[in-house]
């Protein structure tokens, strides 16, 4: 444990400093505390407000009137910086604009009408065998080692393929998408320097490039992809998104479909490593329902998309305090699934919760997940190609444990080194 997480155990509750990058690694004995001492929760230093327990998450994100997430959150840190030569690569870009997860009703859900089909879950099952034989394919590459760094040979291929493959961009690109995301997530994470920074406005604005490029040719030719659904749809006469709005989804859409599935997949099995008595239950009973469950767990444990950004409309009262109107609040979904009033025993992890879908992992009310059936399909199918082909998982020998990024949006694990053997 680190001197700084330690240190959050003992110290007054007013003194937690919560965008530390180790209690940003490790947040649960901050989260713990918020939850029963401080349920909002100003940090001194950004001036945000915490929100910390599954009730008061749940009534923020249903109540969008009040907390807006109209801000701009995906180039927050960029269009936050005064440095020219940052300036002039975002202004030889697209500009930002709101979209789904930055706008509120009713816009928000005009763009959402554009993709909602897309996402479906009936449109999502010809995905299946898709999602079936890239899995393979995925284990294929490691099985004969008995051994892989799974989050790069398997967490982070698997829903990065499916969705390059959903953009219509040809499997070649893939090496631009991986470094699209990561300027996207390193640009959230408040964490880069200069030069970072710098480095992620040139490949963003790349990646807007790129994509109105593939955009004009979905416009001259439309495929079967959503891709072309995005470009070309239009509803009761309005005209169709222009280059801007379609860039603003497109980047959502990687960005948030990308990361958190990665960081559940890969915690789902590390999960498993630490929890001996849960891989029994699923190794004894590999069935759908099993799977699904561990799924739906492993989300409720893991919640990559760990907090999200709301502003309020109005001043807003909250167990005795004045959060004024304009404010930045964190509506914080990790902390909500791990709140002992909805969840009893949080910190276990048990396949066999009778409350396992209450968990908040893709949030609720308008923004809820637009690709949260496309992940759910791309686990429970993924896993089971896993459990089929690879069992008693272990850490590789002399591996060290593995960690959590600093992130203040997104919270996963930065690599497993994971050892196995291969069935039968
Ligand atoms: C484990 C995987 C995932 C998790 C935990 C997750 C989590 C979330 C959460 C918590 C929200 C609500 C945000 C808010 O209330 O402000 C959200 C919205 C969203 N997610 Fe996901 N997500 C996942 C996978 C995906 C995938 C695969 C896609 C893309 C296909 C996706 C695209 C989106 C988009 C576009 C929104 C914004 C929707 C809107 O505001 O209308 N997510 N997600």
């Amino acid at each position: 444990m680190s001197e700084e997480v330690a240190r959050v155990a003992t110290c007054p509750v007013h003194e937690i400093n919560p965008m530390h990058p180790e209690v940003l690694k490790s947040p649960w004995m901050m989260n713990r505390r918020l939850r029963k001492e401080a349920p909002v929760f100003q940090d001194p230093n950004s001036g945000i407000f915490f929100i910390s327990r599954y009730e008061d998450v749940v009534k923020m994100a249903m109540d969008h009137e009040t907390f807006s997430s109209r801000m701009l959150t995906p180039s927050r840190a960029l269009t936050a910086t005064a440095d020219k030569e940052i300036q002039e690569v975002v202004e030889s870009g697209y500009p930002n604009v709101p979209t789904m997860l930055t706008e509120d009703p009713p816009a928000q859900r005009r763009y959402r009408k554009f993709v909602d089909g897309a996402f479906s879950p009936k449109a999502l099952k010809a995905l299946e065998p898709y999602i079936e034989s890239l899995s393979n394919e995925l284990i294929d590459n490691f099985i004969d080692d008995g051994k892989c760094e799974f989050l790069s040979d398997f967490g982070v291929p698997l829903p990065l393929r499916v969705i390059v493959s959903q953009l219509g961009a040809p499997e070649e690109d893939l090496p631009l998408f991986r470094k699209w995301t990561d300027a996207f997530i390193g640009n959230l994470s408040q964490q880069l320097d200069r030069d970072g920074l710098l480095q992620a406005a040139k490949d963003m604005v790349e990646f807007q490039h790129y994509f109105v490029e593939r955009m004009e040719e979905r416009r001259a030719e439309p495929q079967d992809d959503i891709l072309s659904k995005v470009v070309n749809a239009s509803f009761d006469g309005e005209k169709p998104l222009d280059n801007a709005e379609c860039l603003s989804m497109l980047s959502q859409i990687l960005v948030a479909g990308n990361e958190t599935t990665s960081a559940t997949l890969t915690e789902g099995i590390w999960l498993l490593i630490q929890n001996p008595d849960q891989y029994e239950l699923i190794k004894n009973d590999p069935s759908e329902d099993m799977i699904s469950r561990f799924v739906e767990e492993s989300l409720r444990y893991s919640s990559p998309s760990s907090n999200m950004f709301r502003r309020t409309t109005k001043d807003v009262e909250m167990h005795g305090i004045t959060i004024p109107e304009n404010s930045v609040l964190f509506a914080r979904f990790a902390s909500a699934n791990q709140d002992s009033e909805r969840f009893p025993e949080p910190e276990k992890f048990n396949l066999m919760r009778d409350n396992l879908r209450e968990q908040v992992a893709f949030g609720k009310g308008v923004h809820h997940c637009l690709g949260a059936a496309l992940s759910r399909r791309e686990m429970n199918v993924g896993f089971k190609v896993i459990f089929e082909r690879m069992e008693n998982f272990r850490l590789q020998e002399g591996a060290s444990e593995p960690q959590f990024s600093a992130n203040a949006l997104l919270h996963g694990l930065t690599g497993l080194d994971l050892a196995f053997d291969k069935v039968g």
